[in-house]
């Protein structure tokens, strides 16, 4: 990837960055249309619209319609797809250092989460990005801190003993519910409800804007509100079309971007206890549990994820610095 990477700069390098054109972008990501990153997505695209009379459109498909995120990736790898937004883990199965974002407890909630995400530390970690994958890292965003929804009735966390919860897939959610004793089982969004449904899996871990959502707790017997690791996005253009952007277009792509992921951050901040109440209000019983009820899981992950991403340290100094305070912007 390096080095397609340098052959794409040298020929930025040799045409200069191209005059303003008119172009019908692409964006994808997997969250259905009426996920807060969608309706991101959506507005980003009608700000560019608006910003550039009309000379710039972007189409956005949501849903898997282009693909997994493996396969958005692909494409934006080529160039056939412009824009995505991109769970943190996908880049995590490519880029190890990203997995200390989800250091359990890293963050209190999503308030911290986001404070973090607009940090020194988060937005150098961009930097990697274009080398690394092929893609510019225009921004974060985060979808609520991670929770467990349970089939049966759970007392605590090592109830899920011996038990299969699925997870998204990557492999820092793996090992925390594999040191918990729990049989974590990957599976992709578009999956879970029906799995959870049929019995399939006895678990979920997920945020409470999808299990209000999407109706997962309507198959639940418990929400164990664990608020156990946080769960951000990035926002990315593609190698080949930042490359191809006038310096204009460029400074605008990106600033909007930034700005309409962000807000999704404040709306999460907003948002998380609704979606609470109305689980509660539902006939699902809540268990409340906290780093300590993990027991020894949190130092073993530390231990492992420590050595497979360092950047942790310097993550957790800045989240204890911004701890209890609101997120800066
Ligand atoms: C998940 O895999 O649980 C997930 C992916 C994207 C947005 C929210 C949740």
């Amino acid at each position: 990837m390096r080095v397609v990477i340098l052959a794409m700069a040298l020929i930025g390098t040799l045409t200069g960055a191209s005059p303003a054109t008119a172009r019908e972008f692409r964006l994808g990501l997997i969250t259905p249309p009426t996920h807060l990153w969608t309706e991101a997505a959506i507005r980003f695209g009608e700000a560019l619209e608006a910003a550039t009379d009309g000379e710039h459109t972007l189409a956005v498909f949501p849903a898997r319609q282009l693909g997994t995120e493996a396969q958005l990736l692909q494409l934006l790898q080529t160039g056939a797809l412009d824009f995505a937004i991109l769970t943190v883990s996908e880049i995590t199965n490519r880029l190890p250092q990203f997995g200390a974002f989800y250091a359990p407890y890293l963050v209190a909630d999503v308030g911290e989460a986001a404070a973090l995400l607009r940090g020194g530390t988060a937005q150098r970690m961009l930097d990697a990005l274009p080398q690394e994958i092929g893609v510019f890292g225009l921004g974060y965003c985060l979808a609520g801190m991670r929770q467990i929804l349970a089939r049966d009735a759970l007392a605590v966390p090592a109830d899920l003993g011996g038990r299969k919860i699925r997870i998204t897939p990557f492999v820092p959610l793996r090992d925390f519910y594999q040191l918990l004793g729990a049989a974590p089982t990957p599976m992709p969004l578009a999956s879970v409800y029906d799995a959870l449904t049929n019995g399939q899996i006895d678990a979920i871990d997920m945020d409470l804007e999808a299990i209000w959502k999407v109706k997962y707790f309507e198959s639940a017997n418990t929400l164990m509100l664990s608020n156990h690791m946080m769960f951000p996005s990035v926002g990315v253009i593609s190698g080949r079309t930042w490359l191809r952007l006038s310096e204009a277009d460029r400074e605008l792509v990106g600033r909007l971007m930034r700005t309409h992921l962000d807000r999704v951050m404040d709306e999460y901040v907003e948002q998380e206890r609704q979606w609470e109440t109305s689980i509660r209000d539902a006939d699902v019983e809540i268990i409340e549990v906290n780093a300590a009820s993990f027991g020894s899981v949190i130092a073993e992950w530390e231990a492992i994820w420590s050595r497979q991403a360092p950047i942790l340290a310097t993550l957790k100094a800045e989240a204890a610095a911004n701890a209890g305070r609101s997120s800066p912007q």
